[in-house]
């Protein structure tokens, strides 16, 4: 943040209120009764006016802990709710997404029907190579049509996918495509981003020689590179479309259970090995809609923009299937904010005059870093309301989006929730609640959350401690893929009969959420979620490394920023050297977002008597905070060490 500028005492900020604005209220999606609905008819209303169900469901819910099932006996398809009916009630020709490449000037409007049609040719060609019901599919793509279309014809066949990130490395992928068993990936030959080719198939073809069990790759021609072809297992995407038929009854969608798996997507948790986190089709569908329908108030000639990558959960909910089950005009954008200009996205705002901007804390912070000068060359009149998901949102940040981006008179919605929730679980609702900033407000109609403390008893109104969820909702996660333990053991265990959600929170006196981070070994970069036990176990596999300890100190744009304390073999000094090789070595093992800002060379890391590593005292070094209690250390002149060196390296870093 440029020095000075922001200089607004946090607590102040935090006293504000926010009522809604008198043109939300009263014409706004959600009512105030909405929250005096039961919860049983809630659920059952909502499901059947929004969905269309091929048999309806017979029975709302089944909850035997910790695996919930809704909409029992119900049949449905989730493309048919997102396209199919849409074009068949006379809306084909509505508008489905505005997309934007990255280089300037590239762009596409896809509507309901030509949705359609490419989604039937993509499924018609799947089904040529061997994909049906059950079939697992990998996605590893950058934000073009094409990336909904694949996961749209998937769902059509009823093949289940899994959507790993573009951002994502070859190993990141080949372990998730091996997890899930994939028989085919689909990819395409590169994405623009930052105004340079992020090398895609390259990728692809990287974890596929890991990945033995894949026997076709399918590849989108996106940037026309140049990419090498292997005989006998990868296929243009165009060629295999080519004389498919574009009819909806030459490929009709497949009558899937409520409780089919609609996909997998894989995300981090206290060990090296991602979850993936199972999502079927009924409760979910039934989810995502909902919300989306009374959070973001969205209305028939809305143009909804959520500017998450598709890769994480919010483009899954709210970019893919929410807004399309809601026949919602959206927009797609590739590339990065900043390109080719700083004010890519007001441009953006203003050509599709977008009304709803859904978007991450670390954006707005980017955003306000940057100036608001950028917004103010923008007519950014068309936006009604405001959006913010991942992390998180100080108060700062939230007052700047509301007055810079919203022009003072958008309604705020911070909306909290995770992958395993599916679907937006705390949240204010526009033209009802009363905003703060920094507080997430409200459980959503339905929702039972709470804030307990140690002995699972609910805190009382100021308390803080564990946020959990005590009621199942339709889009709650079925599962942890293949592994029942790991998903009783992390959600399930510590308090018998609540979902841990794995952040900590505060209720106010009003009964608002106020949401505090994780409480365990999670980080959060840029809204992203890293395990510290996965970056570390990246580090350790360097041949020079021989420990490391690794976690998320506060930083003013991205939230957290990774350090790692790492110390080499042979008592071998780190050097600037060393440390580009092992972001680089990070970066190749997981991804780029998960690279160390930092990286402090010890010769020993601080334990315990027992051999424990001392996390929280290095994550108090990282902050420069004073050192809580060191007695326990089996060597206590080492941490004093680490403090040297940590003061060090960030006035390098600086
Ligand atoms: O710590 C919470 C934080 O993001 C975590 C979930 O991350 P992920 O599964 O990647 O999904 C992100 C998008 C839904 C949560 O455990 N988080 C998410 N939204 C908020 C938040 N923290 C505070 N406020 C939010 N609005």
């Amino acid at each position: 943040m440029t020095e000075g500028a922001y200089a607004i005492d946090a607590l102040l900020l935090e006293e504000r209120r926010y009522p809604p604005p008198a043109d939300f209220a009263g014409q706004s999606n959600a009512q105030p009764s909405i929250y005096e609905r039961d919860f049983d008819e809630f659920w059952e209303a909502e499901a059947r006016e929004r969905i269309t169900w091929f048999d309806p469901f017979t029975k709302l819910y089944e909850w035997e802990l910790p695996y919930a099932r809704w909409y029992l006996g119900g049949k449905l398809n989730v493309c048919f709710n997102c396209v199919d009916r849409h074009v068949e009630a006379g809306i084909g020709d509505k508008i489905a997404y505005h997309w934007e490449g990255e280089p300037e000037g590239e762009r596409r409007t896809i509507t309901f029907a030509d949705l359609q049609r490419e989604v039937v040719r993509f499924a018609n060609a799947l089904k040529e190579l061997g994909v049906g019901k059950g079939t697992p599919v990998g996605i590893y793509m950058g934000m073009i049509p094409e990336l909904p279309v694949s996961m749209l014809a998937c769902a059509r066949l009823g093949a289940p996918h899994t959507v790993v990130f573009g951002g994502f490395s070859a190993d990141s992928l080949s372990d998730r495509l091996n997890d899930m068993e994939c028989e085919v990936l689909i990819t395409q030959d590169a994405g623009w981003r930052k105004g340079t080719e992020v090398p895609l198939k390259r990728n692809s073809d990287e974890a596929l020689d890991r990945a033995p069990g894949v026997r076709t790759s399918v590849v989108w021609r996106r940037a026309g590179s140049d990419v090498g072809m292997k005989e006998g297992r990868d296929v243009w995407a165009h060629e295999v479309v080519e004389g498919q038929s574009d009819d909806p009854d030459s490929c009709p969608c497949e009558p899937m259970d409520s409780e089919d798996l609609l996909y997998l997507l894989y995300t981090s948790g206290t060990t090296a090995k991602p979850k993936g986190i199972v999502h079927t089709t009924g409760g979910y569908l039934v989810g995502v809609s909902t919300t989306h329908h009374y959070i973001f108030d969205v209305k028939p000639d809305s143009v909804y923009w959520c500017a998450a990558d598709i890769g994480w959960v919010t483009g899954h909910s709210y970019i893919v299937y929410g807004p399309l089950a809601n026949a919602t005009t959206g927009v797609l954008y590739e590339g990065v904010p900043d390109y080719p200009d700083r004010d890519r996205w007001w441009a953006i705002v203003e050509r599709y005059k977008v009304d709803i901007l859904y978007t991450a804390p670390t954006a707005i912070r980017a955003h306000m870093k940057w100036g608001p000068e950028h917004a103010e060359r923008h007519d950014l009149s068309s936006l009604r309301l405001l959006g913010s998901v991942g992390e998180p949102i100080n108060p700062e940040a939230w007052v700047w989006y509301r007055e810079h981006i919203g022009g003072g008179r958008c309604p705020i919605v911070d909306t909290w929730w995770q992958t395993e929730t599916g679907m937006i679980l705390i949240t204010p609702l526009p033209g009802i609640t009363t905003t703060k900033p920094g507080s997430a407000t409200l459980p959503f109609p339905g929702v039972d959350a709470a804030v307990v403390n140690d002995r699972g008893e609910e805190v009382p109104p100021g308390g803080g401690g564990y946020l959990v969820l005590r009621r199942p909702w339709p889009a709650m996660l079925r599962g942890i893929y293949k592994d029942h333990d790991r998903f009783v053991e992390t959600y399930w265990s510590r308090f018998p009969g609540m979902y841990l959600a794995g952040d900590g929170a505060r209720v106010d006196e009003d009964g608002d959420f106020w949401l505090m981070g994780r409480v365990d070994d999670v980080m959060n970069v840029s809204g992203h979620r890293i395990s510290t036990i996965e970056v570390e176990s990246a580090l350790v596999d360097h041949p020079q490394v021989a420990e490391a300890a690794v976690c998320g100190r506060k930083d003013e744009t991205t939230g957290q920023a990774i350090v790692a304390f790492v110390s080499l073999k042979d008592g071998e000094e780190g050097s600037p050297e060393m440390m580009t090789e092992l972001r680089e070595h990070v970066a190749t093992k997981i991804g780029k977002i998960a690279r160390p800002a930092n990286i402090v060379f010890t010769p020993e890391l601080p334990k315990t008597r027992s051999g424990k590593i001392m996390r929280r005292l290095l994550k108090d070094v990282s902050e420069n905070r004073a050192l809580g209690d060191t007695t326990t250390l089996a060597d206590p002149t080492v941490v004093e060490e680490i403090k040297d060196r940590a003061v060090t390296e960030a006035s390098q870093e600086a």
